[in-house]
């Protein structure tokens, strides 16, 4: 095969046609509508969230966001002001690779003991306080019995946990504070999809009824109206007519898609086989995977390496991570410098890559793999709005930007800016948003917006103008320009905050519980897809 040749295939193989992104948008339609009827490959799991924070929450509250690479733990005082914070504190970890593969005790006990700890540091002892409210966001498929309750289902995103599949993760989280002597209050179990969207109503847009999640895993939720959810009884009368959706959208597989030899290597070497094709195809923990598949089948093509010696690192999972991935998309020099220096520091300094044309076709790889990604994400997302018929201009409108918002939206989110608990805040300090997708230029567009959390999103600029690219293609022009993508400081962990806060009150000022399901603990058939 000449040079030539295996360079066009690869990008081939990843390209996505506007064609093909329609016929992904339409088939998701099709697979959301029938899970809200019945089984289909995205799980619609009704959350018992009918109810979504507004800003006047308030209280002490520590929230734990468990579901990825990293453990994030916050600790918040939400003021009397509304849409404000008093005190504000959050800490983020990476989750050691042993606890990916333990026993569910093994993994809880450490998240119970990074709390502790946290609160010491902080000067706020969870182990001082007379009660002690904590939100759960717990980012793994959850059949929600109650606002509180549910069943996991399976675990995702490599984690090979032993001792939690069909129990409560609650139950679980509550004997592990039992084993160090704690009895917190647990009102609020939640997807970082939910937690997300609630986030960002506490501290903004009650214009906002989507939330995506682009990090290790991806998913989405949505405000769904009761009616649509036929495949599901509240036990208790609603509060609302509307219920937030967790799509679980990890198992939709988009039959448009081409899959590469190394799509099917990928998930034949992956933790769970046969499972999440579409998180395979658009997840953070796959797509640098993705990118040194790709580099060593080039690489063998092109001679960067003898066929049969490649450097060790492009033939193992992690040689290449997708950070590595981001940096080179990122980098825009004339002469790659900043994809030379990723390259000597993984594979050595002596490779083919020395050569601007090699690091050209590197970059090339990334960029495709990514765009790929992208594109999914939004075929998906046009999907979303398509249902929710949001598609505007010439559907449905979708609804204008609200002019007489208080808050500004575009607020600065530096880390120095956020509240932080070193002080308390006379009067509270406002919750920060960052439009990290702010609508186009080119005058009045109808807004989208849709609250997003996860790295992908955070430290991926390009990979946030593919996403609207990709929504061009399926959409439109007008709609792409009119997407604004909503960060909320604290993320999940601070949704989880919030819908703790709400659902803590209701219970306290009402004395009794949230509405729950009809079916608790109900037989779900889940496919391996
Ligand atoms: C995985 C989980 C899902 C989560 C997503 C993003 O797909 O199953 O619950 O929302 O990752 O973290």
């Amino acid at each position: 095969m000449t040079v030539a040749v295996a360079r066009a295939r690869y990008k081939d193989e990843l390209h996505l046609s506007p064609e093909q992104l329609k016929d992904i948008c339409h088939a998701f339609v099709g697979e959301l509508r029938n899970g809200l009827r019945e089984d289909s490959s995205l799980l619609m799991i009704p959350t018992m969230v009918d109810l979504l924070p507004d800003g006047h929450q308030s209280g002490e509250y520590f929230a734990i966001d468990f579901g990825g690479t990293t453990l994030r733990l916050l600790y918040t005082q939400l003021s009397a002001e509304p849409k404000s914070v008093d005190a504000y504190e959050v800490q983020q970890e990476a989750i050691p690779d042993r606890m990916r593969d333990c026993h569910v005790d093994a993994i809880f006990d450490y998240i119970v003991a990074q709390l502790i700890d946290f609160s010491e540091r902080i000067s706020q002892s969870i182990r001082e306080k007379s009660q002690l409210v904590v939100g759960f966001c717990f980012s793994f498929p959850v059949e929600q019995s109650a606002i509180n309750a549910g069943t996991l289902i399976r675990w995702t995103k490599g984690y090979k946990i032993t001792g939690a599949e069909g129990q409560n993760p609650v139950d679980i989280l509550k004997q592990a504070f039992t084993r160090q002597g704690l009895k917190p209050i647990i009102p609020a179990l939640v997807n970082d999809t939910v937690a997300t969207l609630a986030g960002t109503r506490y501290a903004d847009g009650q214009d906002t009824n989507v939330a995506v999640i682009m990090g290790t895993g991806t998913n989405a939720c949505y405000v769904e109206q009761l009616g649509h959810i036929s495949k599901w009884l509240p036990k208790f009368l609603p509060r609302t007519p509307d219920m937030v959706v967790n799509i679980e959208w990890a198992g939709f597989r988009p039959q448009a898609v081409r899959l590469l030899p190394e799509d099917e290597e990928l998930d034949a070497q992956s933790q769970d086989p046969g499972s999440g094709p579409f998180e395979k195809l658009t997840g953070g923990l796959y797509l640098g995977d993705l990118a040194r598949r790709l580099m060593l089948r080039v690489g063998r093509e092109e001679g960067w390496f003898p066929k049969d010696q490649p450097p060790q690192p492009l033939t193992e999972y992690k040689g290449w991570a997708t950070r590595d991935m981001v940096a080179c998309v990122h980098d825009e020099s004339s002469d790659l410098q900043q994809t030379q220096k990723i390259l000597n520091e993984r594979l050595g300094s002596m490779g083919a890559w020395q050569q601007l044309d090699v690091r050209r076709q590197v970059r090339d790889i990334c960029v495709s793999v990514a765009k790929r990604s992208a594109r999914l994400v939004a075929a998906a997302l046009s999907g979303l709005l398509l249902h929710l018929e949001r598609a505007g201009p010439r559907g449905q409108p979708a609804r204008p930007s609200n002019e007489d918002d208080e808050h500004p939206r575009h607020t600065n989110l530096n880390p120095q800016d956020a509240p932080s608990t070193g002080a308390l805040h006379e009067g509270g300090v406002p919750m920060p948003t960052q439009e990290m997708l702010p609508p186009a230029e080119g005058g009045e567009v109808p807004r989208n917006v849709l609250a997003a959390d996860g790295r992908l999103f955070e430290q991926f600029r390009a990979y946030r103008e593919l996403l609207r690219d990709g929504i061009a293609d399926t959409l439109g022009e007008e709609v792409a320009a009119g997407l604004v993508l909503k960060v909320t400081e604290g993320g999940a962990a601070f949704g989880a905050a919030c819908v703790a806060a709400a659902a803590h009150a209701y219970v306290q000022t009402m004395g009794r519980d949230l509405p729950s399901s009809r079916t608790p603990g109900r037989s779900r058939t889940v496919s391996k897809e």
